[in-house]
């Protein structure tokens, strides 16, 4: 049986608080936010009592609200058992952005604070467009509806999404406007890549284990390969992703997260500001971005192809997305962290969208024997010693090595062993915006961005996009792959290898 050394999630129930969001009535609070409540309701983990506010401009009464979510539910099959009970916890305000709705809203909350007994803790959570972001902190501001009285009694908390601006200076902007109603301590800035059970378990597979730390450096590792492919085209989001393509919307926050996960230094404590430092260090040794000094990019852009036997259109020509759009849908990015540990070893980061089908994966490609013994006896090729952490389609930690071919000559055979999330915890297991909600519930700022990393991981990207979206041959640099394959021929033929992973 695995020795679980603690439940790192405490089950003690949050402060009593109400959770205000805004962008009730949209595509992340229908899709995310709410099932993680449900979620977080069925496993009696939300606070006592506990009051969900849905905010967004249409006209609708509580019941219609909490009637047109259950509609949706009942469509993708959820378990609605509970619902009715969860229902109750859930009200809607209509509301336009200005003062006047603002100063309504916050009569409205002082109202149920007093029906619920709710103790006047609050959390305002951003599930609207970035554009909003600095509307609503200001409006929240202006009716001192951000004010937080103490810590103990009537704290105020505010949850961002990302894309945390589109460049430093607007991430800085931003920020400022940000300050200007909240404290740091008041602002949770959300990836919801650090809340992947898997994620989180790259802390514990490097700092809790003896056997890895020694090899996990130069010495020891050929090249890092962090990759999140997905098979799902941009859908109905291509006024957003048009602003951002495929660097702004995984580069710049996940597929950072993951490099740094993986390149840390051990934190001095498990608390969030240690943890944050380390990560902060890692993003400040990225080596500036130059072909050369050996990093490079490669873009591509979907054209129409087949997946899953299904034919379907490219990028151009979905709905909302300007035909000679040169947004990239596909980076191959190779960067590389200047220090002891990691001078030379390149990390590719590799994103995609309508790639075959969706892998996200850290792998560690360790350096091949250094006395190839078998292969100049037997004319074997040995397939060096990889590690994956697997995020997603299974929440595993695989290992390849090499074994003996059972029988009279000496033959090799790569084994895998593994270990599935899966297969060894059997309880609910947490999704990831239901462990992110509950942290910021519980003032926990671990799983969250921190402002100066936001600006450090801008400073790294900004340069490239500026490189990539201002040069004279920008539809040159972008590459044409179709939809079903594994990304542009273009790419280094390293990515190849590391995608054909199983
Ligand atoms: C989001 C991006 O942050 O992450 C999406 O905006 C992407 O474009 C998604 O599809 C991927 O998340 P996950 O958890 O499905 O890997």
């Amino acid at each position: 049986m695995p020795n679980h050394a603690c439940d790192i999630l405490s089950t003690d129930r949050p402060a009593s608080c109400t959770l205000v969001i805004f962008g009730g009535s949209g595509d992340l609070t229908r899709r995310k936010l709410i099932p993680a409540l449900y979620s977080l309701y069925r496993q009696n983990r939300l606070p006592e009592p506990f009051v969900i506010v849905g905010c967004s401009r249409t006209i609708m009464t509580d019941n219609q609200y909490r009637d047109k979510l259950k509609a949706g539910y009942e469509n993708i099959g959820l378990d609605l058992s509970d619902w009715d009970a969860f229902s109750s916890l859930l009200n809607y305000y209509p509301l336009t952005y200005d003062l006047e709705s603002f100063s309504g809203l916050r009569e409205y909350l002082v109202h149920l604070d007093q029906v619920n007994h709710c103790r006047g803790n609050r959390i305002f959570d951003l599930a609207v467009p970035p554009s909003l972001y600095p509307i609503i902190a200001d409006l929240l501001g202006r009716t001192s509806l951000s004010e937080q009285r103490n810590r103990n009694n009537g704290w105020t908390r505010i949850v961002v999404e990302k894309p945390f601006g589109r460049d430093l200076e607007s991430a800085l902007a931003l920020d400022r406007i940000l300050h200007a109603s909240f404290k740091e301590e008041q602002i949770f800035r959300i990836d919801h890549y650090l809340a992947k059970e898997t994620v989180q378990n790259m802390l514990i597979f490097r700092f809790a284990n003896s056997i890895f730390e020694p090899i996990w450096n130069r010495h020891h590792i050929e090249y890092v390969g962090i990759i999140a492919a997905e098979s799902m085209g941009v859908g109905s989001r291509a006024g957003y992703y048009e602003q951002a393509g495929v660097l702004r919307d995984m580069f710049q926050n996940h597929m950072m997260q993951l490099l740094v996960l993986t390149a840390m230094e051990p934190p001095c404590r498990l608390e969030a500001g240690s943890v944050q430092d380390e990560k902060i260090k890692v993003i400040r040794s990225l080596r500036d971005f130059h072909p050369d000094q050996g990093s490079r990019i490669c873009l591509g852009q979907y054209g129409p192809g087949t997946i899953d036997g299904v034919d379907v259109t490219g990028y151009r020509q979905e709905p909302g997305v300007d035909q000679h759009s040169l947004v990239p849908t596909f980076a191959l990015m190779e960067l590389y962290v200047d220090n002891w540990r990691w001078q030379d070893v390149p990390f590719f980061l590799v994103s995609g969208k309508r790639l075959p089908r969706k892998k996200t994966q850290i792998i560690i490609q360790f350096k091949e024997v250094p006395h190839r013994l078998f292969k100049d006896v037997l004319g074997e090729t040995i397939g060096a010693n990889r590690l994956i952490i697997e995020i997603f389609p299974e929440e595993a930690i695989r290992l390849t090595f090499q074994t003996k071919n059972p029988g009279a000559s000496i033959c090799l055979r790569s084994m895998t062993m593994d270990f599935t999330y899966n297969e060894h915890y059997q309880g609910e297991p947490l999704e990831a915006y239901a462990r992110v909600l509950l942290d910021c519930m519980n003032g926990d700022h671990m799983l969250f961005w921190r402002q100066d990393g936001i600006e450090l991981s801008w400073s790294v990207l900004t340069p490239i996009l500026q490189e990539c979206e201002q040069c004279c041959n920008r539809d040159q640099q972008l590459h044409i792959y179709p939809a079903g394959s594994w990304g542009p021929e273009a790419a280094d033929s390293r990515f190849q290898k590391l995608i054909h992973t199983p």
